[in-house]
């Protein structure tokens, strides 16, 4: 007998339910007997020990359900230590729960933030199997996570639909693309959908590369300009300040986010109409795409075949196309870039497209 507890954690994502069915399916068809604890609302039920014991029938119809059924809450990993309002440990209080239910293992999904606790549960002595969830692609040890191909069609689809007004309008538009602190997400949409500018975290800009490029495209005939900036872009005298000295900065930030900042800069320097589309938390939302459905199936599938074999303490991940166990330790506090040198951005270059660098 194998008794699991489930639980999602952080930020939503397409395919996490393909996820879990993948596990619980793979554990159900094998020889040995299963039972599934699934925790509500991330580590939260794990926490204050809220779950429910899942049936064959709660994974059936799931395979292309967005969101989680069993719920999903941000659960800061600074403060995991630090006992709640009622001065309970939280650690100690999952290490409980874990214990009377007999788990042999947990299987967590979710992005970096709940990697760290993951990790930490590990070294409290938890049997712990994660998979890689997550629209921005950021977590270390994994090529690839799932949640951002959906989430890549979708903002495509929102610069794809921007693309037909922009033309007729002549305008400079933005889309501003989630992805927290990195920018794969925007340079895939930004690729995908055809962007004439893309701006990265990584690579931060100068306004005036930005209007360099605008006016050559006007000057050669084309009267519109998209931008695909990741909500995370920063110009290159920001990026000069101390953590500190942004922060400062940032108390007093006037623009609901960077995109209007640019968009004003842009309108003053060049007087062309500039709007800015925000397609937010639909890029989360929805049905996986078929990328998605295959790719967390595997994963859940290995996941499920590494906890039958007893064995714990790893992400499963894919890299160079094959699934992959990573140990947690490597996986967890670190955060996967997109390289500036990469060969992808200077082919995109060589495209004409600009980075504002
Ligand atoms: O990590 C996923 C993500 O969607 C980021 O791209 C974004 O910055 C953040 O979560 C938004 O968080 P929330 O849903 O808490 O507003």
């Amino acid at each position: 007998m194998k008794r699991i507890g489930m639980l999602t954690s952080g930020g939503d994502c397409q395919a996490l339910n393909t996820a879990m069915r993948g596990v619980a399916k793979t554990m159900m068809n094998s020889a040995q007997d299963v039972e599934i604890y699934g925790f509500l609302d991330g580590y939260k039920g794990l926490i204050y020990g809220n779950f429910r014991i899942m049936q064959n029938s709660d994974f059936s119809g799931i395979l292309t359900k967005g969101g989680t059924i069993l719920g999903t809450s941000r659960t800061p990993f600074k403060l995991i230590r630090e006992p709640d309002e009622n001065g309970l440990d939280k650690v100690e209080a999952m290490k409980q729960n874990y214990y009377k239910l007999k788990l042999d293992c947990l299987v967590i999904l979710g992005g970096n933030g709940t990697h760290k606790t993951a990790n930490l549960l590990r070294e409290e002595g938890l049997n712990v199997v994660t998979l890689p969830k997550t629209i921005d692609n950021d977590l270390w040890g994994t090529d690839m996570t799932f949640g951002f191909q959906s989430a890549v069609n979708i903002a495509t689809n929102a610069i794809d639909c921007i693309h037909t007004t922009a033309s007729s309008h002549g305008r400079v538009f933005i889309v501003e693309v989630m992805g927290h602190k990195v920018g794969w997400l925007t340079l895939n949409a930004g690729i995908a959908g055809g962007a004439d500018i893309i701006l990265l975290p990584e690579i931060p800009y100068d306004i005036n590369k930005i209007v360099e490029a605008i006016q050559a495209r006007n000057a050669r005939g084309s009267h519109f300009t998209i931008l695909a900036v990741a909500e995370g872009a920063i110009s290159k005298e920001d990026a000069k300040l101390s953590k500190k000295e942004y922060k400062e900065k940032m108390k007093n930030y006037k623009y609901p986010s960077v995109s209007y900042e640019i968009a004003e800069q842009i309108q003053k320097r060049t007087g062309i109409e500039v709007r800015v589309t925000v397609p937010g938390h639909t890029q989360r939302g929805g049905s996986p795409c078929p990328y998605d459905r295959v790719f967390a199936s595997r994963l859940g599938s290995e996941a499920g075949k590494l906890i039958l074999d007893g064995e714990y303490g790893f992400m499963v991940g894919i890299r160079n196309r094959e699934i992959v166990k990573v140990p947690l330790e490597e996986v967890a506090g670190k955060l996967k870039m997109v390289d500036p040198d990469a060969s992808i951005i200077q082919e995109a270059k060589m495209l004409g497209i600009s980075f504002g660098d």
